[in-house]
């Protein structure tokens, strides 16, 4: 039953990373053709911003070492978007040669994650994200940029919020138009995301140019989503039926299920263009080319 509830914007942007984030930690290799079926899928099912995969170093991450391959065999939809990740030069080469028309640049609030995930200090990782974002615009790219770690992180534990928002604005003065904060290890929890969003917002960090992007380790995600819609935050990031993880961060389990977004955004009435129907099967099917079932419980209880 659909029940408003005051203070929620009328319309959401899911950004969906399941072909990126939800893949990225599987350590079978997904056939290219299996990951381009699954874009594919997502788009029918009304998503209309898919990252697709990433140009970090394919020894880092073989599982998107087809990024070129993806991207020559996936029919991008005109009106679609279809970001890529990228963490350097290199990378940047490689996203224009293959077409892309937008990039996301991943930093990390934190010391220890930026050496482990980036293998560079916390400086040294503006330093290489500087140049890419630059070029990246100057040929008319659209930039996001991720902050990791930011409310905990599995080396040094919680993550103060204005440290977070330091790093923030860092991106936003290099030049990225949007901010996805990233709970890559899901420890946070509804207080904890109104303090990382009021810190940002003090550092000159608006709300219209944040995103959230919440792991669901601890079963806080969707609290969490709630909190930051109550603060005027309308893009959400999503992995289709809860795949994912980080393979550089020990303690990062799966997205929050784009499934379960659905569900509580259908039943709050807040609109966001997606076929739940559609989507389920998506994923059950995504479930089956991976031999195991969907974490998602609206994955789970549709598909029974
Ligand atoms: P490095 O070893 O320091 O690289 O890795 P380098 O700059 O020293 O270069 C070494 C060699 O690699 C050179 O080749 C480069 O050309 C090559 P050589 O000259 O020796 O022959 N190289 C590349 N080749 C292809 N593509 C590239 C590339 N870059 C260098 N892009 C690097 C530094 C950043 C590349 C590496 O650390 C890396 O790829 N890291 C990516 C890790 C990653 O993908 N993690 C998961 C994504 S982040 C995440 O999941 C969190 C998020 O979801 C949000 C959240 O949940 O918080 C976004
Ligand atoms: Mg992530």
């Amino acid at each position: 039953m659909r029940v408003p509830a005051a203070g929620l914007p009328a319309e959401v942007t899911i950004y969906e990373v399941g072909a990126r984030d939800g893949l990225q930690n599987e350590s079978t290799v997904v056939p290219v053709e299996v990951k381009a079926q699954f874009l594919d899928r997502l788009a029918d099912a009304g998503l209309s911003v898919l990252e697709a995969t990433s140009f970090v170093h394919p020894a880092w991450v073989p599982q998107l070492a087809d990024a070129e391959q993806l991207l020559k065999i996936l029919a991008r939809r005109a009106g679609l978007d279809y970001p890529v990740l990228v963490p350097n030069d290199r990378g940047l080469d490689r996203a224009l040669a293959a077409g892309v028309g937008h990039i996301a640049i991943f930093a990390s609030a934190t010391e220890t994650f930026a050496k482990r995930n980036l293998n560079r200090t916390l400086d040294e990782q503006f330093a290489m994200f500087e140049p890419v974002v630059t070029r990246a615009r100057a040929e008319g790219l659209r930039v996001r940029g991720y902050v990791s770690m930011c409310f905990g992180d599995p080396w040094e534990g919680p993550v103060e919020p204005a440290q977070v928002a330091a790093v923030a604005r860092r991106l936003v003065d290099m030049g990225c138009g949007q901010l996805s904060l990233g709970d890559t290890i899901g420890t946070g929890t509804p207080g904890h995301v109104d303090a990382v969003l009021d810190a940002c917002v003090v550092a000159d960090v608006p709300v219209n140019q944040l995103a959230v992007h919440f792991h669901d380790t601890y079963g806080q995600a969707l609290a969490n989503t709630l909190a930051a819609l109550r603060k005027g935050v309308t893009t959400v990031d999503a992995s289709a039926g809860g795949l994912g993880g980080c393979p550089y961060a020990e303690s990062a389990t799966g997205n929050l299920a784009t499934e379960d977004l659905v569900w509580m955004l259908d039943g709050l009435g807040v609109a966001h263009g997606v076929d739940l129907d559609a989507l389920v099967t998506t994923s059950a099917w995504m479930a089956g080319q991976l031999g195991r079932p969907s974490p998602s419980r609206v994955v789970r209880a549709l598909s029974g």
